[in-house]
């Protein structure tokens, strides 16, 4: 495959999004990954914070580029000229709402397949959402995101 698009809120990027990256990479000629500027939950970092953690966090991985898209992502993955949408899938808790989504997008452009890659079972079990939760409350995050990202969480959260 040529182009794919691993889409996500990334707030923050962890070693799970990391570890799809990584192995999407080996797939794909160019992996674009697509920060959403307003994604539907509300989010702790902006679209540019997002951004640079994701392309720090990324840098030196070949083959892989950050872009940032706005509205529809089947608009998006239509417009970069990308044949699938990429996503991590970990527990059964994530399938229900990925399951919904897949069949939604291939709803809206039946071209465009989701293909679902599985983490390593190290950071199948965290998720953003918890992370932030443990920066909130003082926690060490350092096994769940690069130092970039603890050194920006504790920054945002005065520590
Ligand atoms: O990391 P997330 O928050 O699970 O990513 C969700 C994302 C960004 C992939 C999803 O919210 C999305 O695709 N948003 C763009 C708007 C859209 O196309 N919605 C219809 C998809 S069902």
């Amino acid at each position: 495959m040529q182009v794919a698009v691993y889409p996500g809120s990334f707030d923050p990027v962890t070693y799970g999004h990391i570890d799809v990256i990584r192995r999407a990479n080996t797939l794909i000629g160019t992996l674009l990954v697509a920060v959403v500027e307003q994604p539907p939950k509300e989010t702790m970092f902006s679209a540019e914070e997002r951004i640079s953690m994701v392309r720090k966090a990324t840098a030196g991985l070949k083959g892989v580029k950050i872009d940032v898209f706005q509205g529809l992502l089947v608009e998006y993955v239509l417009k970069v000229g990308a044949q699938a949408i990429i996503r991590g899938l970990r527990a059964l808790t994530d399938f229900e709402y990925e399951f919904q989504m897949a069949l939604t997008n291939r709803k809206l452009c039946d071209r465009i397949e989701t293909i679902f890659l599985m983490p390593s079972e190290t950071c199948s079990y965290f998720s953003s959402s918890m992370i932030k939760e443990i920066a909130r409350l003082g926690g060490d995050i350092s096994a769940f995101v690069p130092p970039s990202v603890c050194e920006k969480m504790k920054k945002k959260f005065g520590k």
